[in-house]
C-alpha cells in the first residue's frame, strides 16, 4: 500500500475541526478529492492527511514538497459524536487505509484519556509493509490496548495473524461498548454484522463511509446513499442504526 502523510500549515486561518471530519484537497491543475483529517483537533493551525495512492489527485499528492501551496475546503461533514463516547469502553476497528479515518479520534482519546474507560484498537492489514503509522502505534499502545493483525504475515511477524474478525472474540464485548469501524465497505459491513452477533446494538456501532463526491457540501447529490442521506453532509460518520447495514457494504 503506497501511503503518504501530508502536514499542511494553514496560512491566516485556523481550522476548528473534530475527529471524523474531512476536507477537500485541491491540487491546482489536477483536481480535488476528499480526505479525512488525521491530525489532532487540539492543533487547528495544522491539518494532516494520510493519502493512499489511487488515481489522479492521490498520485499527484505524493509529489507535494515542503513549501508547495495547495488548497483546502473544509472542515466538512459530521464528526464522531464524542459526547456519546465519553465515560464508556470504546472499541476502534480499522482495516487498511481505514486507520486514517481513526487517527484524529485516537489522538483525541490519548489527549483526553481520562474521559474514556477501556479503549481497544484492533487494526488489520495484509502485509507488514501495509501498516500505516507503524512507529506511532507503539506509543499509542502505552495508553490504549492495541491489537495489530496481519492476514498475509511473513514468518518474521511475531504479532497476531488473520483477519480482524478472527480476533473480535478476544475483546471484551458488551452491549454498552461503543465501536467505531473504518475500512473498505465490504469489511465494514462484515465487522458490523459480527459485532451485532456479539450483542452490540446498532446504535453503538459507528462507521465512516467513503463515496465519490463532487461538491462536498450537500448540493450535488453525488454522494447520495439509500435512505436519502448524503455522505458529505449527513456523514461521513453514521451509526449503523441510521443506515441499512447493506448500504455500508455498497
Ligand atoms: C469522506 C471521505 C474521506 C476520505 N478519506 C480518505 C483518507 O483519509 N485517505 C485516503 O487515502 N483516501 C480517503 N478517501 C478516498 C479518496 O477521496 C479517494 O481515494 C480519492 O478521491 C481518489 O481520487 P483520485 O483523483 O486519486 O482518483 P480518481 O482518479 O478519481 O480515481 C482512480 C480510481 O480510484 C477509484 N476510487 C476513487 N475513489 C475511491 C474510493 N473512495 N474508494 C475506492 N476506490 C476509489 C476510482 O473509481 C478509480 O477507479 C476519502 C473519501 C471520502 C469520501
Ligand atoms: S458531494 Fe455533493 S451532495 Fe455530497
Amino acid at each position: 500500500m503506497e501511503t503518504k502523510t501530508l502536514r499542511l500549515t494553514l496560512i491566516n486561518w485556523r481550522a476548528d475541526f473534530l475527529p471524523g471530519q474531512f476536507v477537500q484537497l485541491l491540487l491546482p491543475g489536477v483536481g480535488e478529492a476528499p480526505f479525512c483529517i488525521t491530525s489532532s483537533p487540539s492543533d487547528p493551525k495544522h491539518i494532516e492527511l494520510t493519502i493512499l495512492r489511487r488515481g489522479l489527485v492521490t498520485t499527484a499528492s505524493q509529489y507535494i514538497r515542503p513549501g508547495d501551496a495547495v488548497g483546502i475546503r473544509g472542515p466538512l461533514g459530521r464528526p464522531f459524536p464524542l459526547d456519546r463516547f465519553h465515560g464508556r469502553d470504546v472499541l476502534l476497528v480499522a482495516t487498511g487505509i481505514g486507520i486514517a479515518a481513526l487517527r484524529s479520534l485516537i489522538l483525541y482519546i490519548l489527549e483526553n484519556r481520562k474521559k474514556f474507560k477501556e479503549v481497544t484498537l484492533l487494526y488489520g492489514a495484509r502485509f507488514p509493509e501495509d501498516l500505516v503509522y507503524r512507529d506511532e502505534i507503539k506509543s499509542w499502545a502505552e495508553h490504549v490496548k492495541v491489537m495489530v493483525t496481519l492476514s498475509k504475515a511473513t514468518e518474521q511477524w511475531s504479532g497476531l495473524r488473520g483477519r480482524v474478525t478472527d480476533h473480535l472474540k478476544e475483546v471484551s464485548l458488551h452491549k454498552d461498548l461503543v465501536a467505531v469501524v473504518c475500512g473498505s465497505p465490504a469489511v465494514m459491513e462484515s465487522i458490523t454484522n459480527e459485532l451485532i452477533k456479539y450483542g452490540l446494538s446498532s446504535e453503538n456501532i459507528y462507521v465512516s463511509l467513503e463515496r465519490h463526491m463532487k461538491c462536498g457540501i450537500g448540493k450535488c447529490a453525488r454522494c447520495l446513499i439509500p435512505g436519502g442521506l448524503l455522505v458529505c453532509k449527513d456523514g461521513p460518520v453514521f451509526s449503523a442504526s441510521e443506515i441499512s447495514i447493506k448500504a455500508i457494504g455498497e
